[in-house]
């Protein structure tokens, strides 16, 4: 068997762990198997593509610059790997895509710089090779900084609306179409620069252009670019691997961003094509709706001795607190009582998808009462008493009752239905979306206020300092 053969066996192998590996992804019993198909068709790509560089060219520069990159890609990854918190894993998602995107720009320019072809059909399938890799991965490139930048709360997370939006990037999508078919006949180094510009600023504009309550879809979009744009760098390189590979992320994330998009009332293409369509916001978001009441912890826990149905609805502060086992106790001392409890969770909560599941699971939380939003929905008018642990845009009222809010269509959980609804944040900030929340204006609902994980022991402290708490009146805890 020839070095090339061996390396075209090795990464078909790593194709069909690929495969298997999206395939356990798909279950949470079977994800940790498909992680290690991933892992190791991995491993067998990266080592049989050392391997046929070094032995097809020993000594050269180009394996010296292999080892060099391989070893400090190694070396920055695994440190920050070491060191990223759960709550910061989608933007470090975004800034690897955009490695992705940079590694296609680049790919591009080397095919073009590099050209192996002076004429003829082959010639202008590689300019067009050359063109749609650069723009593809310049979108990605720029888009996935400006998620990074939203995510990690380093810019507003409200949409960027300039005038004439949806001109600005159909007219950029008319600019490449145009640009495309005079380079793929009359390629021109001016057209290369042309191409790479329109596709970073159209990256930047469609990405700033999208609200922070879309970011979960922009996210799985960009994924999706990512793969496309490692596509088309394979189709350039020569290497089938990267192409299946590319392919099997750029359907899978299209797939995700369109079941996403679906379970959010979003329209896909107004998504993807930066907000088109999207309502503008119609007020000033940080203005307050009115008055609030506060909660204090001595009469969240009174309200809770008397309850006799909970629901807990989690969102990206319970993570930011790191609430998860407070909660769990809290669930399991109810529940020892007779409180029937439930969680109730969104799809989108948190800031990556199953985020919430993850930390319950993490604290113990028995799976048979953490519940999906569209299970719980309907039980709430029946409910006594709602805690919001950190959740804000998930149980945003807005979103059914404003047309114009930049959120308008999401479904979200309906917790104001309840007969009482304790929210645990520590101010009156907006949440992710940029947008105020009237449900806690409601008057049946009361804010406490403090980190959600202090606030939570408090409430324990209060059941342990009290009996009366727990065998006082309070059919539930007696
Ligand atoms: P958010 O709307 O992000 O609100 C979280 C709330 O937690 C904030 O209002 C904050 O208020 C509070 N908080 C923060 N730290 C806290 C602490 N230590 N103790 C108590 N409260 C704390 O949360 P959500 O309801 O989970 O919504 C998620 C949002 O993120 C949605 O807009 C969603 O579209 C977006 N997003 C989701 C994903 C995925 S896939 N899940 C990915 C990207 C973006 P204070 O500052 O006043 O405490």
């Amino acid at each position: 068997m020839t070095l090339t053969s061996a390396a075209t066996a090795a990464y078909l192998v790593s194709s069909i762990l690929f495969i298997v590996s999206l395939a356990g992804l798909s279950r949470h019993e079977t994800a940790k198997r498909g992680l290690f198909a991933g892992v190791t068709g991995m491993v067998i790509a990266v080592t049989a593509t050392v391997v046929h560089v070094v032995a097809g060219e020993p000594g050269t520069a180009a394996t010296a610059l292999l080892f060099v990159a391989v070893t400090v890609g190694a070396v920055v990854g695994l440190s920050r790997a070491r060191r990223v918190q759960m709550t910061e894993i989608p933007e470090l998602i975004a800034l690897l895509h955009s490695f992705v995107g940079l590694a296609a720009v680049l790919v591009g320019w080397n095919g073009y710089l590099d050209a192996p072809y002076s004429g003829g059909a082959l010639a202008n399938i590689h300019h067009a090779e050359v063109f749609i890799g650069v723009f593809i991965g310049g979108v990605t490139l720029t888009g996935s900084i400006v998620a990074f930048l939203k995510l990690s709360a380093r810019i507003n997370s409200k949409p960027l609306e300039l005038s004439g939006k949806n001109a600005i990037n159909i007219g950029a999508l008319i600019l490449f179409g145009v640009l495309t078919s005079a380079f793929v006949v009359h390629p021109h180094l001016w057209q290369m620069f042309a191409v790479t510009a329109i596709a970073l600023a159209l990256g930047w504009h469609l990405v700033a252009s999208i609200g922070g309550g879309d970011m979960p879809v922009v996210v799985s979009m960009l994924n999706s670019y990512s793969g496309w744009a490692a596509a088309a760098s394979g189709f350039l390189l020569g290497n089938d691997l990267l192409i299946v590979t590319g392919a099997l992320v750029g359907s899978s994330g299209a797939y995700l961003s369109f079941i996403m998009c679906r379970a959010m009332n979003r329209s896909f293409l107004s998504v993807i094509a930066g907000g088109f369509g999207a309502p503008r916001a119609s007020s000033d978001d940080d203005d307050q709706l009115g008055e609030y009441k506060e909660a204090s912890v001595g009469e969240t826990a009174q309200l809770l001795a008397s309850a006799s149905s909970v629901v807990i609805t989690p969102g990206y502060g319970m993570a930011v607190a790191q609430a998860q086992y407070p909660v769990a106790e809290l669930t399991r001392v109810l529940r020892e009582h007779g409180v029937n409890v439930r969680f109730g969770i969104h799809p989108v909560a948190g800031r990556l998808p199953g985020h919430m599941n993850v930390l319950l699971a993490e604290a113990k939380v028995p799976y048979d009462i953490v519940l999906e939003m569209d299970e719980v929905n309907d039980d709430l008018p029946q409910t006594d008493v709602v805690l919001v642990i950190g959740a804000n845009d998930t149980v945003n009222p807005a979103a059914t009752e404003d047309p114009g809010s930049p959120i308008a269509g999401m479904p979200v959980l309906r917790v104001w239905e309840s007969a009482d609804v304790i929210v645990f944040k520590r101010s009156m900030a907006v949440g992710y979306a940029g947008v105020q929340n009237p449900l806690f204006f409601k008057d049946n609902t009361q804010m406490l206020f403090g980190d959600a994980k202090e606030r939570v022991e408090d409430i324990l402290q209060a059941f342990r300092e009290q009996p009366s708490l727990s065998n006082n009146s309070a059919p539930a805890l007696s």
